[in-house]
Order: C-alpha cells, then sequence, then structure tokens
C-alpha cells in the first residue's frame, strides 16, 4: 500500500542525483529542486551525469544551491541520461554502490521511469543502497502516481503538431495517419488523439480491428468531413503508422477519394521547453524525494496520486500496472 508521508527518522548526510532512461521535459525542475531542498536542509548533493553510466564512471560533482539556477525552463536533462546495459546486471550494480560508497553518498534520488524503477530496486535488495525514484517518462506509465514528469509536454508538443497537420489535411482533403511515441503504452496517444479531435485512436492496449477501423473512416467521409486524422501509439499491434495506413488504403484505396499521409511525429514529443504542469510537478516531487531518504524511504517512489504526495514502495510498483483512465477509454469508441 501507498504510504504517506511520515515524520523525518534518520541523518541522510549526503546525496546524489542522477536523471536515466528517456530525458522528459521537466527533469531539470525536478534535479533543481533535489538540489535547493537538499542544500537547505543542510546535506551535500552531488549530480551523478549520463545516469547509470555516468556513475559507474565516478562522473559525479558537487552542486550547490546556485549550480542549478536558470534551468527550470529547459527541455532535456542537464544531468544527460543513458540507457544503461551495465547496471542491468548485478555485478554493474555492485560496483556502482561501490562507487556512491567511495563518493561519500548515503542516499539517490533517480529520476526516470520503468528501467530506473527497476535499477533502483535491484541496487536495495542486492546491495542495500537506498533510493527514491521520481518518476518521469512521457510514456506516463508509471503506477504510483498520477502523472509522470513529461508526459503533459509531450501531450502539449503532440497535440500542436496534429493541429497543424489538420490545417493541411483540410485544405487539401487528405486521411493522415499521425504516429505518437509509445513503445507498450497508449497514453500519448490516448490524450493527445482525444485533444486533437482524432477521428480514431489506435493503442496498444485494444484490438484494432482494421475492418472496423474502414468502416469509421468511410462514415466519417460520408457524413461530410473533408479530412480524416487516426492517432496511431507507435506500439500498436496493427504496426505503427505506415502499416495501418497501408492495410486502410489496400482496403479502401480510391473509396474515399481523398489522399493518404503518415506522419511520425518521434522525438519532437520528447523535447522541449517544459509545460508549467511538469514544472510543478517536477519541483514538487524532487523536494519530496530529498524529504523521503530522510525519512528512511530507502526503496520507494515518490509520486502525486490527488493533490497529495505518496511514497510506494518499489517492491509494489513493479507488480503493479498503470491503467489508461476507463472514463477515457470509453470516450475512444463515442466521440470522432
Ligand atoms: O522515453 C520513452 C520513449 O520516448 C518511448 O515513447 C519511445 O518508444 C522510446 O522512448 C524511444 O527511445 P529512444 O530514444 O531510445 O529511441
Amino acid at each position: 500500500m501507498p504510504e504517506p508521508a511520515s515524520r523525518l527518522t534518520s541523518v541522510m548526510q549526503s546525496i546524489g542525483v542522477l536523471t536515466s532512461g528517456g530525458d522528459a521535459p521537466g527533469m531539470n525542475a525536478a534535479i533543481r529542486a533535489a538540489a535547493r531542498a537538499s542544500v537547505g536542509s543542510g546535506i551535500r548533493v552531488f549530480g551523478i551525469r549520463n545516469g547509470f553510466d555516468g556513475l559507474l564512471r565516478g562522473d559525479i560533482h558537487r552542486l550547490q544551491g546556485r549550480s542549478v539556477t536558470g534551468i527550470i525552463q529547459r527541455g532535456g536533462t542537464v544531468l544527460g541520461t543513458s540507457r544503461s546495459a551495465s547496471f542491468e546486471t548485478p555485478e554493474g550494480r555492485s560496483r556502482a554502490a561501490a562507487q556512491l560508497r567511495t563518493s561519500g553518498i548515503d542516499g539517490l534520488i533517480a529520476i526516470g521511469g520503468e528501467g530506473t524503477i527497476r535499477a533502483c530496486r535491484a541496487l536495495w535488495e542486492e546491495q542495500g543502497f537506498p533510493a527514491v525514484v521520481v518518476p518521469a517518462t512521457i510514456d506516463n506509465d508509471v503506477p504510483g502516481t498520477d502523472f509522470a514528469i513529461g508526459f503533459d509536454t509531450a501531450v502539449h508538443a503532440a497535440v500542436d503538431a496534429m493541429d497543424r497537420i489538420r490545417d493541411t489535411a483540410d485544405s487539401s482533403g487528405m486521411v493522415f495517419f499521425v504516429e505518437v511515441m509509445g513503445r507498450e503504452r497508449g497514453f500519448v496517444a490516448l490524450y493527445a488523439g482525444l485533444s486533437g479531435g482524432a477521428d480514431a485512436i489506435l493503442i496498444p492496449e485494444e484490438h484494432d480491428d482494421i475492418d472496423h477501423l474502414c468502416r469509421r473512416l468511410t462514415s466519417g467521409h460520408r457524413s461530410g468531413k473533408r479530412s480524416l486524422l487516426v492517432v496511431v501509439a507507435e506500439g500498436d499491434e496493427a504496426g505503427g503508422a505506415f502499416s495501418v495506413a497501408e492495410q486502410v488504403k489496400t482496403q479502401l484505396g480510391e473509396r474515399l477519394r481523398l489522399d493518404y499521409r503518415v506522419t511520425i511525429l518521434g522525438h519532437v514529443q520528447r523535447g522541449g521547453i517544459p509545460s508549467p504542469s511538469d514544472r510543478v510537478l517536477g519541483t514538487v516531487l524532487g523536494a519530496a524525494a530529498v524529504e523521503g531518504l530522510q525519512q528512511d524511504k530507502t526503496h520507494h517512489l515518490v509520486g502525486e496520486i490527488g493533490a497529495d504526495v505518496v511514497f510506494t514502495p518499489l517492491d509494489e510498483v513493479v507488480l503493479m500496472r498503470k491503467e489508461l483512465p476507463p472514463e477515457l477509454l470509453r470516450l475512444l469508441h463515442t466521440v470522432g
């Protein structure tokens, strides 16, 4: 069960902060808040460059309150990040724990997604090294928090692109298949598709029937729509936007009397200026992570559920699955 924040119980003298996995807008707000909250509590704070790979290389630098000035508005992560293969192994994690201890670090704040959660859980189980994970991934597929840092900005980027595409599609009469990120999950596709007024949204969580999609597009066209927009999550079982477009084209051919186009939004969704919501979320969770380590949250994820900051043990997080909001899923089939 998630645990509410409790009283301070132990003395933490030195904290390391790193970002790991895919970058997400708002990570810098979390770094800034973690650094400033540490300094404010009299805790030494170190920035670890380039995620777990940098940690293994000892790329560790002392931060002061001023070191994080002017970063809250920047996308990406000023610390750099990596998807570390070495950290996947017990041997790599043992070296990492040794490196942290040699550097005088008592606790780790790791900002990232699912891979970061697994890594920190193993670091605690195998090495007894305390870590709090701050959820940050545009995929939003992390349980224990309503939203992960970066998701809001990514949805904004996707919707902005879709609005532009719609202008062209309407002007010339086209069917657009727009692919958004989400290898495993359809959070970005669902939120961006609903807010961009998509005519159909294909996500990995739902079985997509191409016949059904073709019927929807045909009836939309017959009802007088000048353009049609289909949002496809990157990891959709139908195989991504190019594949879906091919299948629709094969079935409908000239019948729609519209041109077909495919746009892959790709990494455009991951970078860019973080939204105010992501900056606030990063600030709240970065500061709360420092408190968590002081409160013996030695292997926890810190999230925001409703208006509450909530710590959930990583053992539980890895067993949970974050569901798409059912009320939004229902809308998937009724609007458009
Ligand atoms: O960070 C999550 C994510 O953006 C996924 O949506 C996407 O599938 C993946 O990362 C892409 O990763 P990479 O940048 O390593 O190709």
